[in-house]
């Protein structure tokens, strides 16, 4: 017999049909004459009662529907008695297909802590949590897509193993395959000759100066791939190992890159509310829930649905570095010295207490930065005729701080090359990036949404290692 989809079987409510149904057990209670058994297969974050009465089961066959197991149900669609739901399934037969031994399983039908779950990270897609946002991790892929997709972008894969360091931080895992305990050395350096690739070659920081490459041909691109970053940063909105969508779109300036940013993110969190309204108001409750348990100055002043509607229905604030670092220098954290790090003047680099203040205390609204300082920017940034800033913006998101960070980009090969050469960045390496800038130059533009931190946004999770299926951080890569 097909089996049905338990989405289906609740959506579709074909009573008095035969079905068959196949998933893992949430739960089983009971007595002796009939068993309740809350069946879950990933198709939605509903379960369905299955209802097995006892004498049509035999003893040995009920004590093996413990939680966790994988069972196969033959039953007829009724309508349900009890409160919850409006249909459940009258078991005629039940298969169990997997054990899961109760005294090992370690997925109990009680709270776990999501600490305790990292560490079950095998398991803990079959909670309510995870499934829901895992579902929502898809969700939001779909629509990357398909906004870039609806507005004429081309996809690019740009390659994850590379010599360049993008971002020019440094903070790059080196691919090697060279013999640790025996590495080849001319003159007591290391000869990356000998090297797979025959140079020093690193795991990408991002895609974006490939895509650049790609824009000056196709227009308009985008990237989504990972992206690997060896910073020791180990706080609550950093993975050594995150995914990144990066358009790049040929003669746009920073407006209209801006406007693409803001247009962007809330397609896709549009995109969840529709889409995926049972996820999202089991996340919604969730979060209520656990909000309770901390202390009121810290928890959000609204809820996680009331918040997605806010944001798509309110234009972002956009403001220069200059008038962010005046609020924030007049501002009562700095004269009474309440942040971590003190504000003088221009120059300083935003600490996300800066921008949670800019964006949850003072404007209560997502903010958009532009014009930083260049010595705190990457090298590629458009200089400002003030010869002190850069046509930067970054995006900044109630709890997450930045989630996008992008610019317009340097398309005058003389003034690249100077800035380069002022930041020690290596021209011969990048070579055939400057040749976009020799021939047939433009204006261009493009920005970096970290995946996860949207995906933190959109389901309420505080540490962005609950929204990885398999978090890579410093001293974890485990799974
Ligand atoms: O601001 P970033 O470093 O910008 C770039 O990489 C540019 N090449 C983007 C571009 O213009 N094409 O990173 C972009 C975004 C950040 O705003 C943040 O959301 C996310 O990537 N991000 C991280 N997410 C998780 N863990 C980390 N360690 C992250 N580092 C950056
Ligand atoms: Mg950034």
């Amino acid at each position: 017999m097909k089996r049905t989809k338990i989405k289906s079987a609740l959506n579709n409510k074909v009573i008095g049909q035969e079905i068959c149904l196949k998933g893992w057990v949430r739960t089983r209670r009971g007595s002796k004459n009939v068993s309740f058994i809350a069946l879950n297969d990933g198709s939605t974050i509903n379960n369905i009662q299955v209802v097995a009465e006892g004498e049509h089961f035999n003893e040995d066959v009920l004590k093996k529907i413990t939680t966790g197991a994988a069972i196969s149900v033959i039953g007829i669609l009724v309508e349900s008695k009890g409160s919850g739901q409006n249909v459940e399934v009258l078991a005629a037969a039940i298969e169990v297909l997997g054990e899961a031994d109760a005294d090992e399983y370690p997925l109990q039908p009680k709270k776990h802590s999501l600490e305790f779950l990292r560490e079950k990270a095998h398991l803990r897609f079959r909670t309510n949590t995870f499934s829901a946002v895992f579902r929502l991790r898809h969700a939001l892929t779909f629509a990357v897509h398909k906004f870039f997709n609806d507005k004429g972008f081309s996809n690019i894969h740009t390659p994850i193993i590379t010599g360049a360091d993008a971002e020019g931080a440094g903070e790059m895992f080196q691919i090697t395959n060279l013999n640790l305990e025996n590495i080849p050395k001319t003159d007591g350096k290391v000869d990356y000759t000998k090297d797979f690739f025959g140079s020093k070659t690193n795991l990408t920081v991002s895609g974006q100066l490939e895509a650049e490459l790609a824009a000056m041909a196709l227009g308009q691109v985008y990237t989504f791939g990972p992206t690997f970053r060896a910073e020791n940063s180990n706080t609550s909105r950093h993975l050594s190992e995150f995914w990144m969508i990066e358009p790049e779109i040929a003669f746009a300036d920073l407006d209209e890159n801006m406007d693409l940013a803001e247009e962007f993110l809330k397609y896709c969190i549009q995109y969840c509310i529709t889409n995926c309204a049972d996820d999202l108001r089991f996340l919604d409750g969730r979060l209520e829930n656990e909000e309770k348990n901390i202390k009121k100055e810290e928890r959000s002043e609204m809820g996680l649905l009331e918040k997605l509607q806010f944001v798509i229905e309110n234009d972002f604030v956009r403001l220069t570095y200059r008038e962010a670092i005046d609020i924030l220098r007049n501002s009562k954290p700095n004269k009474k010295k309440k942040f971590n790090y003190i504000i003088e003047g221009f120059g300083s680099d935003l600490q996300s207490e800066h921008e949670r203040y800019l964006v949850e205390k003072k404007f209560k609204k997502p903010v958009i930065i532009t014009d930083y300082p260049k010595g705190i920017k990457a090298f590629y940034m458009k200089q400002n005729e003030d010869g002190e800033t850069v046509r930067a913006m970054d995006i900044l998101f109630p709890q997450i701080g930045e989630i996008i960070g992008g610019s317009q980009r340097e398309e005058n090969l003389d003034k690249l090359v100077a800035r380069m050469e002022e930041m020690e960045v290596d021209k011969e390496e990048l070579w055939w990036y400057l040749e976009t800038r020799k021939f047939g130059t433009c204006t261009h533009s493009g920005f970096g949404l970290g995946f996860e931190r949207l995906i933190m946004f959109v389901t309420g999770m505080k540490n962005i290692r609950d929204v990885i299926p398999f978090p890579r951080t410093p001293q974890n890569a485990d799974f």
